[in-house]
């Protein structure tokens, strides 16, 4: 394709055939191509050697980069085209488009061009190396996919893990998950643009390391956490938003006979235990199923519900790690319930208003509230009409933008990403958590229920109530002095407990 029609008459100085590349159009393909091509082999380079460990910065190597090259090549071929379509139809002056050195004016013109060539070479090798940087940050993740990342983002921010990189748990080492990872970015950033990425988005995640790969990089499961306390601060519904709190001591590590270890919440990913389960829906909160294998003696014992007859099939069947307990590492999403009682016992909200923790639950999680700017005047709304009286005035309005905020850092109509969507299976308060297994309701063929099932199995309560009461610890354990009356045993916490009423 090198060169054209030779029989035409040659006019305008020009003696030898020319190619119909030479021309302006095709000359600008040239550079914008050559900047693509340039800018697609350095964050290649960046990306393959492993520097750039980020799905988006697939979305400018392989979509930006390359679409640069494509449209300057398109110039380019397109130049010849219209140069050999020109020369056809004006055969008394073919070169208009020419390239001519031996012209004055165009040679300046010329002169021009190239500086620019070469500044937008400079500026995309710039450019790109800018990029990469940007597209490496924690703050693109979350803040460049704004809308779509916010909820994430947020919550993320205020957790244990705010300093870890959204990259480290994400993606990571490994050649078939980097091409994994790749791929789902370039796929979401794509939805993204044309806004038709689920609202949700979609858990579980599929396309995560295994555990192993992610959690086991900073923490080991030998590592011996023994006993951890943790204290659930509550207030109730009445009118004098009476504070409650349990004092919990959560049997993460205990020993087993004759060992350091092994036994305790950790169990199942201890390294002589299989634990596997199958779960009848998307969002593994329903689990008729379960087999665990001891690694040592290969013996397997099978728990299964009533209900469920047959066998489970056998790619469904997954084996439970890290996230199936810590399902929330980085982006919890409290429920409103939590959030008001957060912000009760930092002192933030406060418990001088008659049934504040109440109304505040109840105002965040108001129906009419279906967009994230709606929202701020809603609960101002739902909030004086709650408190007209005088004597609340002077509380009023702090209380409102405390609640505004609360309200804005959990729950995000636009994403529908709240704690409605995204359970958390680290209790059983308001998800079924532990309880979709240790609920007595799974048996062995023999007729053996899930052991540890019990209220001090996993955790004893060392002290309960209000002031005084805490003060009152038991090494022992304290039976549950549930504050919403006796509990039954036919109804689960979670049946009442939804994050909004109790
Ligand atoms: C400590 C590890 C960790 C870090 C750090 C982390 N994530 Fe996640 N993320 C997870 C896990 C685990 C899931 C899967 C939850 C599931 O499958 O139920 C997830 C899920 C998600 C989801 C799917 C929707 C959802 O809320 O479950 C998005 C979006 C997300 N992460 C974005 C981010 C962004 C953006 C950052 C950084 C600002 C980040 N993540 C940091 C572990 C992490
Ligand atoms: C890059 C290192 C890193 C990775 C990867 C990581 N973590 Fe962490 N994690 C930390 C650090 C550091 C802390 C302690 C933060 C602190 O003390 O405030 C922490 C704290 C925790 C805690 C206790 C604090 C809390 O309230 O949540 C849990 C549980 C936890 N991580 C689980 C996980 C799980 C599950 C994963 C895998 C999805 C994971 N981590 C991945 C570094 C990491
Ligand atoms: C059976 C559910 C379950 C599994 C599986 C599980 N954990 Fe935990 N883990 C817990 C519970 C429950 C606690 C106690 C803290 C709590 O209740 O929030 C805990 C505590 C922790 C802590 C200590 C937090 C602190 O405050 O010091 C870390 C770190 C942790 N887990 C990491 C892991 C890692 C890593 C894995 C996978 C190898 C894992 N966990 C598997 C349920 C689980
Ligand atoms: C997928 C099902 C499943 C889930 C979810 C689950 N467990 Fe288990 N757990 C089991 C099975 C099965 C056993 C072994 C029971 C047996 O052998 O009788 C077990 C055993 C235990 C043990 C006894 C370990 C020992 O020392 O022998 C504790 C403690 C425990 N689980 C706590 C928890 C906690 C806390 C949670 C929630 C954070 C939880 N489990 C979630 C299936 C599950
Ligand atoms: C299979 C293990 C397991 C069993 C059995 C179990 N719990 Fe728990 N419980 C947990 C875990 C894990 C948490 C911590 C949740 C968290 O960290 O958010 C918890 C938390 C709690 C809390 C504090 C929740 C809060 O938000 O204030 C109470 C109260 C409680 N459990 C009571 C009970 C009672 C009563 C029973 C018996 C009916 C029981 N638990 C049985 C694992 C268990
Ligand atoms: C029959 C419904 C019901 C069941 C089942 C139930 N609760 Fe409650 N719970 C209530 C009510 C009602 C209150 C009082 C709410 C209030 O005043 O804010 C309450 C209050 C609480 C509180 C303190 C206040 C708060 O908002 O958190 C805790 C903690 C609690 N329950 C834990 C549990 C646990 C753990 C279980 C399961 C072992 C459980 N509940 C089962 C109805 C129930």
């Amino acid at each position: 394709m090198s060169d054209t029609t030779p029989t035409l008459p040659s006019t305008g100085g020009a003696t030898q055939p020319r190619s119909a590349f030479n021309n302006w159009i095709s000359a600008i393909g040239a550079v914008v191509a050559g900047g693509g091509l340039f800018s697609f082999l350095f964050l290649a380079w960046m990306d393959l050697t492993g520097k750039g460990n980020n799905p988006y910065l697939g979305i400018f190597t392989y979509i930006v980069a390359p679409a640069f090259m494509i449209v300057g090549l398109g110039c380019f071929f397109f130049g010849a085209w219209a140069q050999r379509r020109w020369e056809e139809r004006h055969v008394s002056a073919p070169d208009r488009w020419r390239l001519d050195f031996s012209n004055p004016t165009q040679r300046r013109r010329l002169v021009l061009f190239g500086i620019g060539a070469v500044g937008f070479l400079v500026l995309s090798a710039f450019g790109s190396y800018q990029t990469y940087h940007v597209a490496e940050s924690n703050a693109f993740c979350g803040e460049v996919c704004h809308t779509a990342m916010n909820p994430e983002y947020v919550t993320y921010q205020r957790g244990a893990h705010a300093r870890v990189d959204c990259v480290d748990c994400h993606i990571g080492s490994g050649a078939v998950w980097f091409v994994k990872a790749k791929l789902s970015g370039v796929r979401q950033l794509i939805a993204y643009t044309i806004t038709d990425y689920n609202r949700p988005i979609e858990t579980p995640l599929h396309n995560l390391r295994p555990a192993q790969d992610i959690c086991e990089k900073c923490h080991w499961p030998e590592k011996f956490h023994g006993n951890i306390e943790i204290n659930y601060e509550h207030f109730l519904s009445d009118e004098e938003n009476t504070p409650y709190t349990a004092r919990m001591l959560m049997h993460v590590n205990t020993d087993k006979p004759g060992q350091k270890g092994g036994g305790g919440i950790h169990w199942h990913v201890n390294e002589f235990e299989k634990v596997e389960y199958y779960a009848t829906d998307e969002d593994r909160q329903e689990i008729p199923w379960m087999r665990v294998t001891n690694l040592k003696d290969n013996t397997t014992k099978v728990f299964r519900t009533e209900e469920f007859e047959g066998e489970p099939p056998s790619d469904q069947i997954r084996v439970m790690d890290c996230m199936d307990c810590h399902n929330r590492p980085a982006h919890t999403f409290p429920t409103a319930n939590d959030m008001v009682e957060k912000s009760m016992a930092a002192g933030k909200l406060t418990r001088g208003l008659p049934y504040i923790k109440r109304h505040a639950v109840a105002a965040m999680t108001q129906e009419a509230i279906t967009v994230d700017e709606e929202a701020p005047a809603l609960i101002e709304a739902y909030l004086r009409e709650k408190y007209p009286q005088p004597e609340y005035a002077a509380l009023l309005p702090a209380a409102i933008a405390e609640v505004q905020a609360v309200f804005a850092q959990s729950i995000f109509p636009f994403r529908q990403a709240d704690w409605r969507v995204y359970p958390n299976n680290i209790g059983h308060k308001d998800w079924q958590g532990c309880f979709r297994c240790h609920d007595g309701m799974h048996q062995t063929e023999t007729g053996e229920t899930v052991s540890h099932s019990d209220c001090s199995s996993c955790h004893s309560i060392l002290a309960q109530g209000t002031g005084a009461q805490l003060d009152m610890l038991s090494a022992r354990g304290l039976e549950f002095d549930h504050p919403g009356g006796e509990l039954d045993d036919v109804l689960t916490c979670a049946d009442c407990h939804n994050g909004m009423n109790q």
